[in-house]
This record gives structure tokens, sequence and C-alpha cells, in this order.
């Protein structure tokens, strides 16, 4: 009898610690746990569930296999340097394809390694190459684009620094996914996924990033079927809101070995509760499509979150994560983008990793690229540049070559 008293003591002590009640919040500090086992145990599970009911939603059960079409390809692109390829990928329902477009190293043995990364205008906006098919959902304008002609995006894409450091590059339109306006979810994907007499997604359904997200995995579906690219070594790039979304890509989908963000800002790596530049409530009410609709409780209730987007780093763990950030990006708040890399590090620690080794803001062109969480600010403006590419190489480096 004593003896069962006693283990209900223990349950009763024991409980309340390996459990998280809906009450009890992680909040925006430093994630620290005291054993691996417990953060996979509850921690993870509880923090993973947080940001699908509450923040991107939850992914649609019913299953959706692309069909790839390549569509064209040539090993004389940029001036021979490369391979190109276009494939189409056919989603049922859907009446235009997803255009993927690829480049990667021309003359190379064996597998190789690539980035993914979405783009804002479409595929031809990322070069001049004139042979870049134009998707059908792209802003092309008059005469192939006032808004967004051939190698609009030219400074973002550094094509030729990419391929020839020996890494692929894939990219797809985010329009080709779901259209970037608040369309009711009529467009996109989405409907491709409602249930009968369905006609918007549920409060704690994707939204808009979760789509995209979904999109980043299609492409991972495609590169496991290519034999020319190392699928196990992929690393997701995202600048802005695509770098939200890569973030949600990464911790969604454990095949991207590497994870980076570039200027994600709210609802991507910055810290909500500090209010600096974009809060929950105004990134909601300028982009009511992009999370799910419980992520509004938090609207002005910055204090109500579960947790903060340092859990969303963590959630990559322990697989490689680059947050980046520059000067002139108030918006995106840099300090809050540094804090959430530092506060998910100690998770990071429990894999036997090694988290952001500075512990404060390093300067500006002063990259950490020691730990497995790495970090930099960059001089100038919210943009994704090479001088961003370039460290993001270096980091995939350490990793894949
Ligand atoms: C807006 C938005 C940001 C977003 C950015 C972008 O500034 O408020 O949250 O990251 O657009 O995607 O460029």
């Amino acid at each position: 009898m004593k003896r069962f008293m006693f283990s209900l003591l223990m349950l009763a002590i024991s409980v309340p610690t390996m459990c998280v009640s809906a009450q009890q919040k992680y909040g925006a500090g430093p994630l620290e746990f005291s054993s691996l086992k417990e953060w996979k145990r509850v921690h993870r599970p509880a923090i993973m569930d947080f940001f699908l009911n509450d923040v991107y939603g939850n992914y649609p059960q019913k299953q959706i296999e692309p069909r790839f079409e390549l569509l064209e390809q040539s090993d004389k692109a940029l001036g021979g340097k490369a391979v190109r390829k276009q494939v189409a990928m056919h989603l049922e329902g859907m009446s235009t394809p997803i255009l993927l477009l690829i480049y990667q190293p021309a003359n190379v043995k064996g597998k190789v390694p690539a980035f993914v990364c979405m783009n804002f205008k479409g595929n031809h906006q990322i070069n001049i190459d004139p042979e870049i098919i134009i998707s059908a959902n792209a802003p092309t304008g008059k005469d192939l684009g006032t808004d967004a002609p051939r190698g609009a995006a030219l400074s973002r894409w550094p094509l030729e620094e990419i391929v020839g450091a020996g890494y692929a590059v894939a990219t797809i339109y985010r329009g080709d996914v779901d259209p970037d306006f608040d369309d009711n979810f009529q467009n996109g994907i989405h409907p491709l996924f409602y249930r009968a007499g369905q006609s918007k997604p549920d409060a704690e359904q994707w939204g808009t990033i979760g789509a995209w997200a979904w999109g980043l995995s299609r492409v991972m579906d495609y590169l496991e079927s290519d034999k020319s690219i190392d699928h196990k070594r992929v690393a997701v790039v995202g600048h802005s809101r695509l770098g939200k979304t890569a973030l949600w890509a990464g911790a969604t989908d454990e095949r991207f070995a590497v994870v980076v963000s570039n200027d994600s800002g709210c609802g991507g790596a910055a810290l909500s509760i500090r209010k600096v530049g974009e809060t929950v409530a105004k990134i909601n009410k300028s982009f009511p499509h992009w999370f799910c609709d419980n992520y509004n409780k938090y609207n002005d209730n910055e204090e109500g979150l579960f947790v903060d987007q340092q859990g969303l780093i963590a959630l990559i763990a322990p697989r490689p994560v680059y947050v980046a950030s520059a000067t002139e990006d108030a918006w995106a708040d840099p300090e809050g983008e540094f804090l959430s890399a530092l506060y998910a590090s100690p998770v990071y620690e429990l894999y036997g990793k090694k988290g952001l080794s500075v512990s404060k803001m390093p300067q500006p062109e002063q990259p950490s690229l020691d730990g497995d969480v790495g970090y930099h600010i960059r001089t100038g403006k919210h943009d994704i540049t090479l001088y961003d590419w370039q460290q993001y190489i270096k980091f995939a480096n350490k990793y894949f070559r």
C-alpha cells in the first residue's frame, strides 16, 4: 500500500513536468530542456501542434502526388556552364502546372547538391535566359512584362556563382502554387483539397504560406526522382515572405537537410513579442491569407503566444539552419531574428550540435558560420544579394562538400 501511495505521489510530481498544458507557455525566451528525450517526446510535439493549429495551419490529410513532365532540357545554358531543365508538375484538378526550373552544373560526374528557392514573380525573372518558359500565372505585363521582365530579379539570383560552386538551383513561382492575394482561397491549390461542401480552409487549416511550403515539398519529390541530384543534400532558401515559407517547409519536411531564412521578419525568424517593425496584428491585416485564421487570436496579444518564433527554428533541429538580416530592414526586426536563432540554440545542443557561436548580435558582414545555427547581418536593404548567397554557399559547404 505504502509503495502504491509512493508511486501515486511520484506520478503526481512527474506528470505536470512531462506534459504541457494549454495554460503553460514557452514564451519568447531560450528553449532550455533537461534532455533530448524530453524535447522529442513532450516539447517538440507540443510546439509543432501550436504552429500547425494556430500559426500556419495544418496541411490537408488528402495526398495529391504531382505528375512530372520534362518539358525541356539543354546542356548549353549559362554559356555552357549549366544544364537547364524545365519540368511541369501537374496536379490533378489544376488547370495550370507548377513550372519547375533547374540550373545545375554541366559536365560533372555524380550527383550534385541543390538549393531549392521559390521566386516572387515568375521563373523568367531570375535570369535573362530567353528559353525560360513563362508561367501562365506570372505577371508578364506588356511585351513580356513591365512588371517582371526577363531577368528582373537577376541580382537576387547569382546563378553563375551558385552553379559555379557546384550546386543546382531549383525554383518555382509562388503564384503557380497559390496566388499572393486574399481571394478567399478560391484559386491556387486549396480547392483541390476541400471536402465536399467546403469552400475555404477551416480556422486551423493552412493558409498561403502553408500552401507554398507544400509546393516546396513537391519540388523535393521531383528532386528525389532525378538521378543527377543528391536529394540528401538539399537546402531550402527563401527571402522575406518566402523566407517564412522556407522555415515552415524546413520545419515540416525533414528531407530538407539545411534551411535558410533571408530577412524573413514577422511570422518568420523574428520574435513577435518584441513588436518591433511588423506585428502580428499588422501582418494579419495586410496579408489575411498567409496564416491560418487562428493566428488572429494573437493580434495585439503576442503575450498569448504559446511559443514565439524561436520555437519554429527549434523544430528544424538538428538540421543546420541559417538566419540572415539586413541593417536597413527595421520592418523585419534584425535583432528579433538574431534572438530567435540564439534562443533555439539550446535545442541544437541537446542533439550534440553546436548552436549559434555568438551570444551578441555580430557587426555587419561578420557572419557567424561556425555553429549548426548560422547568422549574419549585412549592410543594406531588405533584399537577397550576392553577399547573402555567398554565406549560404559557405554554410552549405560545411555539410554538403
Ligand atoms: C511585406 C511584409 C513582410 C514580408 C515582405 C516581403 O513587407 O510586411 O512580412 O516579409 O513584405 O515578402 O517582401
